[in-house]
């Protein structure tokens, strides 16, 4: 370990309560190793994104708490539902809040875990997170896109409960930890849960 405590921010373009994609970002909560710290954050209070007031002075409330939370975090991870073969516009206008100035944003450097979820689609609304997010010059953390299709059959209860699925789901994350530590120059991490699923378990790899 290098000691360092990892701070990721969950954020979901889903703000339904009994949403998949937060479920997501809960089971990442609960699941990460104990250098990691998780906090999600409800997009729910942002309002429209307007340009008039997107500068130090005029930020309403909780523009600012989004603004503050993204300036501590190591990381994000953003999780949006596929919505007419798009992303969802409540993950969009977050983004937009915390975007300028333009190539010199908060995001800036910043890497982010993408993952979408959807009925039967989800490829879509994920490569319009990718533009929107590569437009921060943020860092997408690099490897297979994770897409959780029929949500219902792989999260009860408000956790991601089919194996295979949370496995590439947290394999997601280590490859997120991985960024981070690239970005800023930390030692090698050595995490045993994260050596254990590169390895697979013998289970089916599929990601
Ligand atoms: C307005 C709307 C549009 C949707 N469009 C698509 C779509 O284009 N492709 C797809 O596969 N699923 C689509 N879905 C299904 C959602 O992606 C799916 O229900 C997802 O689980 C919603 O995320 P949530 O559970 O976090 O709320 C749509 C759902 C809604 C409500």
């Amino acid at each position: 370990m290098s000691g360092k405590t990892f701070k990721l921010l969950g954020l979901s373009g889903s703000i339904r309560r009994v949403s998949h994609c937060k479920a997501i970002l809960e089971t990442i909560r609960e699941k990460v190793s104990a250098d990691t710290v998780v906090k999600n954050f409800d997009l729910t209070p942002i309002p429209n994104y307007n340009q008039d007031l997107d500068n130090e002075k005029d930020w309403p409330a909780p523009v600012r708490a989004l603004r503050e939370a993204v300036i501590e975090a190591d990381a994000l991870i953003a999780i949006t539902p596929e919505y007419n073969h798009g992303m969802s516009g409540v993950l969009k206008n977050a983004i937009d809040w915390v975007s300028r100035p333009g190539y010199e944003s908060i995001l800036k450097g910043m890497p982010v875990l993408t993952i979408s979820v959807s009925n039967r689609g989800g490829i879509r609304g994920q490569n319009q997170m990718h533009a929107t997010f590569l437009s921060t010059v943020c860092r997408i953390a690099p490897g297979r896109e994770i897409v959780v299709i029929e949500p219902g059959n792989k999260i009860t209860n408000g956790r991601v409960t089919e194996e295979n699925m949370l496995r590439v789901v947290m394999r997601g994350v280590d490859v997120l930890i991985d960024e981070v530590g690239l970005v800023q120059r930390l030692p090698q991490r050595v995490d045993a849960a994260a050596e254990e699923r590169k390895k697979g378990g013998g289970k089916p790899k599929g990601d």
